[in-house]
């Protein structure tokens, strides 16, 4: 299959554009488009056979439920069994945005896009285009990450197609996204609204307006283990090359004992200062120092990754940034990219 690359306004896409994606979607096609977080694989979630073309296209285990999109909160009628208090309160404050909500489910979904299970996790994106490409097909998106099962997430168009051109019917190029890190999830089916997996909406954002809410367990599943909540397997947002995270003192003293083992080594850091460290991974090597705004290198983070994974190095070591809330989603897709599980 030819994939189609249509190049769209990020703020005010074309109309004409939009409608062939969309009737693209009604014919149970994949559309690949940008969201602020990462670009999403999007197909009808009320069409079981489009949505099997997604788990085949990303080789994605049928055991790893997607996110339902929608384009405004009433949408939600057809889709959630329950809505309750809190997943209204978080909506109303976070929607359109980078929030993901589990609730209780309704018959309509089917069952391949929550992977048999009772809940589904629901999201209302802010990007135009996605925006736009929802409410022309009229139709919820079921639309999970639009990379290869396991490996990085796509920020640009040119990701979507290096890992999924030729698999998948259109890619709408916006542009680089926004945000660069998944959305938050979390799960409002409980008495305690809990975090599944960390994002832009950060835990003291939340708790601003829900009051206390509980972390999973940071300590990813282990395979063959079965997952405490769907989607945390350990590997999972991983580039190809070997990843290895190390403390901020330790960066330039391992790359130089990784540069003498002789390994082609890439480095990535965030607060650190970077003095000598390109000059350590020497020819071959790349550094790349990202920034200490936690939320500029959630923008830079997978570019950079992509990038790196492109030289064909022998290691990546990466910075682990602190242990502080607004670090808590790229500390969390660091640890799953560096396990080798
Ligand atoms: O920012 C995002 O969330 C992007 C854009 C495209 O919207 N989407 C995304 O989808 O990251 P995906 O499929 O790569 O990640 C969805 C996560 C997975 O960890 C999945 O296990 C979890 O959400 N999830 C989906 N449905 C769930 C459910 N019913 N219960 C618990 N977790 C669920
Ligand atoms: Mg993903």
């Amino acid at each position: 299959m030819k994939t189609e690359h249509l190049s769209v306004d990020p703020s005010s896409p074309d109309p004409l554009l939009i409608a062939r994606a969309a009737e693209c979607i009604r014919a149970g096609g994949l559309v690949a488009f940008p969201t602020e977080t990462v670009y999403g694989l999007g197909a009808n979630a009320l069409d079981p056979v489009a949505v099997g073309r997604i788990f085949a296209a990303k080789g994605r285990p049928p055991s790893n439920p997607l996110i339902v999109h929608v384009a405004e909160a009433p949408q939600i009628l057809n889709i959630a069994a329950v809505w309750p208090e809190t997943a209204s309160r978080l909506a109303e404050k976070f929607w359109p945005g980078p929030l993901t909500i589990v609730v209780q489910k309704k018959p309509t979904v089917p069952d391949l896009v929550t992977a048999g299970g009772p809940t589904v996790a629901i999201r209302c994106p802010a990007h135009p285009v996605a925006r736009a490409l929802i409410g022309a097909a009229g139709v919820p998106l079921a639309a999970p990450s639009a990379n290869r099962s396991t490996e990085l997430s796509p920020t640009r168009a040119e990701h979507v197609l290096k890992g999924l051109g030729g698999r998948i019917d259109m890619v709408l190029d916006g542009g680089p996204c926004r945000g660069g890190l998944e959305s938050t999830v979390v799960d409002s089916t409980g008495p305690v609204v809990r975090v599944l997996r960390p994002g832009p909406i950060t835990m003291p954002m939340l708790e601003q307006l829900i009051g206390k809410v509980e972390m999973t367990s940071r300590e990813p599943a282990q395979p063959g283990e079965v997952a405490r909540s769907p989607g945390q397997m350990a590997r999972h947002y991983s580039p190809r090359t070997r990843l290895r995270l190390v403390e901020a003192n330790d960066l330039l003293e391992d790359s130089i004992e990784a540069r003498r083992a002789g390994l082609q080594v890439g480095s990535v850091s965030f607060i650190r200062p970077d003095a000598g460290l390109a000059e350590v991974v020497g020819e071959g090597g790349r550094h790349i120092s990202l920034t200490a705004d936690p939320e500029m290198a959630a923008a830079l983070l997978y570019a950079a990754l992509h990038r790196l994974d492109e030289l064909g190095l022998d290691l990546l070591l990466v910075e682990i940034p602190p242990d502080t809330p607004e670090w808590s989603a790229i500390r969390d897709r660091l640890s799953r990219a560096a396990s080798r599980n």
